[in-house]
């Protein structure tokens, strides 16, 4: 029995929409699902693509936890040419997402095991990370770290999306991460009037961060 559904999503370019699918699985870890920030900050890149069509075009894009790809494969759709990381038990799923919306991807995308923290053997030099839906457990915030420093030179935009639930575990997880990142990167805050008029919300926060 196939235990998956499919979310779609419709990205706008400046001549056509292009309706992406993303395949979920019914029971499963976190990597399994679309996550509402995945979708913020899609349409945050489609609005910035609407506006500047030169702000994914070519540009060399690494996504961190991807899970299901929905971020990294907008970006593709939108232009980038995209590698999508995550945990190795995730990628079965990711593959499959990257198949399934082949056709639509204007850009290039691969795929590779990254677990936070540990050697890196990526050797490309990004000009964007991406990643979503990241920080939710304290035990991984110095590694995430230590990769986004590892990963990013100073021309590197690092653009991050993050919904802060209701509870002190993950306010607790949310400081320690400000606090950390804060020592290698500069931050801001990108306001909910640049986001999407419609997929964008107060408790969902997008930071730009770029290395000192
Ligand atoms: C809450 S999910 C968000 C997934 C996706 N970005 C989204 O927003 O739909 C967090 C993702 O981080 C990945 N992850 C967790 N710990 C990780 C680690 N140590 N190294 C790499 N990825 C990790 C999970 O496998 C999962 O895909």
């Amino acid at each position: 029995m196939d235990d998956t559904f499919v979310r779609e999503l419709e990205i706008d370019h400046v001549d056509k929409t292009t309706t992406l699918r993303f395949r979920q699985k019914l029971e499963g870890d976190v990597n399994c699902v679309v996550w509402d920030g995945a979708i913020v900050l899609a349409k945050y890149l489609e609005r910035q693509c609407l506006k500047n069509s030169g702000f994914l075009e070519n540009r060399s894009v690494i996504e961190l936890g991807s899970g299901v790809g929905c971020v990294g494969i907008v970006a593709a759709c939108l232009g980038a040419n995209v590698l999508l990381t995550d945990l190795p038990q995730a990628l079965p799923l990711l593959r499959q997402n990257v198949e399934e919306n082949k056709s639509k991807l204007k850009g290039c995308v691969e795929i590779e095991a990254l677990d936070w923290g540990s050697p890196c053997k990526i050797n490309c030099t990004p000009d964007v990370i991406l990643l979503a839906e990241c920080i939710y457990y304290k035990e991984v915030v110095g590694s995430l770290v230590s990769t986004l420093r590892q990963l990013a030179t100073e021309k590197t935009n690092i653009i991050l999306c993050q919904e802060l639930r209701d509870s002190q575990k993950q306010r607790e997880c949310w400081k320690e991460f400000l606090e950390n990142v804060k020592e290698s990167f500069e931050v801001s805050f990108i306001p909910q009037t640049e986001q999407s008029l419609v997929y964008s919300s107060p408790e969902i926060l997008i930071l730009r961060l770029t290395k000192k």
